[in-house]
């Protein structure tokens, strides 16, 4: 079974670099990124752990958990996380779940027997309080990912679960915003009285609500 957009985040006990996590319970009330790495001691991989533990306070901003997995045992994670330490300038800050028996892998469906039968492929899934999936994204292990575009969807994702809005392309933390396609004018009156711009009846463009 995949798991898609809307379903309940599977839940799990696993072990990891910070101990034994059940994965709701740890998530309590925050956001949540899982995201899988293809294998202990490789070079994109080196370079994205130290990249997300660099970048950790803005996730701890936006009250989001930060948890990485890869099928390799946790006693690799933390031999590994001292290359990590000294080559990225970062340690990791982050628990890494150990999944050699591919138990979390399995359920979150990262490994894709025709990109490779034992590694992990590059998932990321973001996860809200609710703990529904609001993300997947799944990338090849010879391509390192953008983890400020993560941080930019957490930011839209935020933005549109409290307002009755969407975020055009590219859109940034700041910049305008666009009507939800559902909001008829009436309703658009109530929720913004500061106006819109309407650009075609469906697109309906206004500063980001605070
Ligand atoms: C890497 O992180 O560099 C990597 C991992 C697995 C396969 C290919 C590259």
């Amino acid at each position: 079974m995949s798991v898609r957009l809307g379903d309940t985040a599977p839940d799990f006990t696993a072990d990891t670099t910070q101990g034994t996590i059940a994965f709701h319970d740890w998530l309590g009330d925050s956001w949540g990124v899982l995201f899988s790495h293809p294998k202990d001691f490789t070079p994109v991989c080196t370079t994205e752990l130290g990249y997300v533990a660099r970048i950790k306070p803005e996730f701890d901003k936006r009250n989001v958990k930060v948890i990485g997995l890869s099928v390799d045992p946790v006693d690799s994670h933390e031999k590994w996380e001292q290359d990590i330490a000294e080559t990225q300038g970062t340690p990791v800050n982050f628990p890494m779940i150990g999944d050699a028996d591919k138990k979390v892998s399995d359920l979150y469906e990262m490994i894709h027997p025709n990109a490779s039968d034992t590694m992990t492929v590059r998932s990321v899934f973001i996860i809200g309080p609710d703990k529904k999936i609001k993300l997947s994204l799944t990338y090849p292990a010879s391509t390192g990912r953008n983890f400020d575009e993560i941080l930019r969807v957490i930011d839209s994702l935020q933005l549109t679960a409290k307002f009755k809005v969407a975020t055009p392309a590219n859109w940034k933390d700041g910049q305008d915003v666009i009507i939800g396609a559902a909001v008829t004018d009436d309703e658009a009156k109530t929720l913004f009285p500061q106006g819109w711009k309407t650009v075609k009846p469906y697109l309906r463009v206004l500063p980001q609500p605070k």
